[in-house]
């Protein structure tokens, strides 16, 4: 589209210069003498520049500039003065009757420079195009600044958690380390007593009581003691599948006869880089948990192995994954489910709703911190009545990186 510019001047040479000046300039040029007859040509075309004279015999051209501003707002107007009249093209511009001043004699580039911005600034006010895209680039600006919050308050939160396991971990080793010493002598000594074959059965049998008990103090402070090391790296990468089977064979028998393991084994050779025994722990940790959940009934626990590729970053759970291979180990069960506002927590160290039994609360914050350890992640769906499923997704190692 083309713009058009009116230049006005009573002198015949300034508006002929003019004409030369914008002869080749992508504009269409008018001039004319008086202001009545700009007021005329302007009824009939579109003007994006107006560029007045200040000094004419029937209207100054601040005055007629004040008119153009009332019947065309869009245009822009541009005042050409001599620097002697500065006083009344201040008050002009004061009042915002003019836009910008050209001083004559004028500088061709100047002139030049100023119309083109002129006409830049008609076009944006004009077009609804420029608005429109402004508006449009403002929304993807808010929208990207929304995104950016969400993410940075997601990291805070991971900090956030991190730090908290690190300074759990470091308390929690202090604490068993010392604690491990105290059972050791406990254990000494009730082993030292209970060979005594004079004690009577009634004092035998709560000496028994006495050594379980301490046994499974034993048992936590090694589970705390492991929690702590839970980043400790693991030596050679290991053949998933197989080793699965054999831990499920012996968790298998270790569970009561109502609960019956089905596994799904689909994975052979491909390999991960993780300490056996924190294959076991993982598993034995899960499995525990839905046999518990089975409540003494009946239950099936299904166990399965795949493998599973993460071409975009993932977001599961809270927890993102980054592109590439997965070994993903589901255990599912048909128990009693998990709650809502406990499935939010039970990652969190100490929480259990087993306090009667003895549940120590730090099974899942475990193995949730081994396999995040090893860039894998948790993710879990439950629903109450029905029963849980938790994936346990790990990074497969490449047969290059393998052994
Ligand atoms: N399969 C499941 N079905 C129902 N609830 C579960 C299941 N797995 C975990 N939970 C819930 O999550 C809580 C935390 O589990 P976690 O394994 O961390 O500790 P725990 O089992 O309570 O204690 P511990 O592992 O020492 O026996 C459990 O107390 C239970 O409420
Ligand atoms: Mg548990």
């Amino acid at each position: 589209m083309q713009y058009n510019i009116l230049f006005i001047d009573d002198e015949s040479g300034v508006l002929e210069a003019l004409e030369w000046t914008f002869a080749d300039e992508p504009y269409g040029c008018l001039t004319c003498k008086t202001p009545v007859e700009a007021l005329r040509l302007m009824e009939e075309i579109e003007f994006a520049v107006v560029v007045s004279d200040q000094r004419m015999p029937e209207m100054d051209g601040t005055e007629l500039l004040e008119k153009i501003k009332h019947q065309w707002p869009a245009t822009i107007r541009i005042l050409m003065t001599a620097y002697q009249e500065m006083d009344i093209v201040l008050d002009a511009i004061n009042k915002g009757h003019v836009y910008n001043l050209i001083f004559k004699p004028w500088d061709e580039t100047e002139l030049k420079r100023a119309i083109k911005t002129a006409v830049d600034d008609y076009k944006l006010r004009k077009t609804s195009d420029g608005s429109e895209q402004l508006k449009s680039e403002t929304n993807q600006l808010v929208q990207l600044n929304h995104r950016m919050e969400m993410k940075n308050q997601y990291l805070m939160e991971r900090l956030q958690q991190a730090q908290k396991m690190e300074a759990l971990g470091n308390l929690s080793s202090g604490i068993a380390h010392d604690f491990n010493n105290i059972l050791l002598i406990i254990n000494g000594c009730l082993d030292l007593v209970m060979v005594d074959s004079s004690l009577i059965p009634s004092v035998y049998t709560k000496l028994v009581q006495a050594l379980q008990a301490s046994n499974r103090a034993k048992d936590l402070v090694s589970q705390i003691l492991s929690f702590s090391s839970a980043n400790e790296s693991s030596g050679k990468p290991i053949k998933l599948g197989p080793l699965v089977r054999e831990v499920l064979a012996f968790i298998q028998a270790a569970l009561p006869s109502n609960i019956e393991i089905r596994q799904n084994i689909a994975i052979h050779s491909e390999k991960v880089q993780l300490d056996p025994t924190k294959v076991y722990q993982i598993l034995m940790n899960l499995c525990m948990n839905a046999a518990y959940a089975m409540n003494g009934n009946k239950g099936i626990v299904h166990i399965s192995l795949t493998r599973t590729r993460s071409d975009q970053p993932e977001q599961a759970g809270r927890v993102k994954l980054l592109p590439g291979d997965y070994f993903c180990l589901t255990v599912s069960d048909n128990g009693y489910g998990i709650d809502e506002v406990s499935l939010g927590q039970i990652f969190d160290p100490y929480f259990t709703t087993k306090q009667k039994n003895g549940g120590t609360g730090l099974g899942l914050a475990l193995i949730n911190q081994i396999v995040q350890d090893h860039g894998g992640r948790i993710s879990v769906q439950s629903e109450v009545g029905k029963g849980s499923d938790f994936q346990v997704y790990l990074p497969l190692v490449e047969d290059s990186q393998g052994v």
